[in-house]
């Protein structure tokens, strides 16, 4: 039985991310998604919502298991010696320099962590979270970046989220009248 390993921030899921899940699920007899951290990003969602948004946009997909993990990748992989490589997907080139160093580093700390890269479907290649995210705040359509099941619960927040941050901007620099 062959496990791979699907991490990621997923800030939010994107279809981006469900394309990459989907053709891993039909490579692999069961791939784990985790959802781990970068210290260095800051994000919107919290890992039970990350996890959640993960749980329903895979409910269809039966080999998928979701997990979050407060560490390096590396250390996950040990702790979880029943999964065999890391899949990453690439969109452009412009991800193959930061994917080659992450792959690189997670080797070098586990020498049983070898990451294979799936290239992303056409349709796909120019959505990212944060793509994602600009147009949840100014209430855009997310029909073609975001798995249909999670739309309200990413638009509600964000757009609450980004109201919230406005009304604190206008009040620290005065453009806010009392009562507004
Ligand atoms: O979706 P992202 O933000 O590109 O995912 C990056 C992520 C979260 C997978 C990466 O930052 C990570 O593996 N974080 C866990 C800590 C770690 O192992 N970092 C060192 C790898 S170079």
């Amino acid at each position: 039985m062959k496990t791979a390993i699907y991490p990621g921030s997923f800030d939010p899921v994107t279809n981006g991310h469900l394309d990459i899940i989907k053709r891993a699920a039909k490579m692999f007899d069961k791939v784990v998604v985790v959802v781990l951290i970068n210290p260095l990003k800051s994000y919107s969602f919290t890992i039970p919502e990350r996890c959640e948004f993960l749980k329903k946009a895979t409910a269809e997909i039966p080999n998928i298991e979701i997990d979050s993990y407060d560490g390096l990748l590396a250390d996950y992989f040990n702790i979880r010696q029943d999964i065999d490589v890391i899949v990453k997907g690439l969109r452009a080139t412009s991800d193959f320099e930061y994917e080659f160093q992450m792959a690189h580093t997670n080797k070098d700390l586990n020498h049983r962590a070898e990451t294979v890269f799936i290239p992303a479907s056409l349709n796909t290649t120019f959505v990212s979270s944060s793509m994602v995210k600009q147009v949840a705040m100014f209430d855009g359509d997310l029909k073609n970046y975001v798995p249909a099941c999670i739309h309200e619960q990413i638009r509600s927040k964000l757009t609450s989220d980004f109201a919230e941050a406005k009304r604190k901007a206008a009040a620290a620099d005065g453009s806010l009248r009392k009562g507004q």
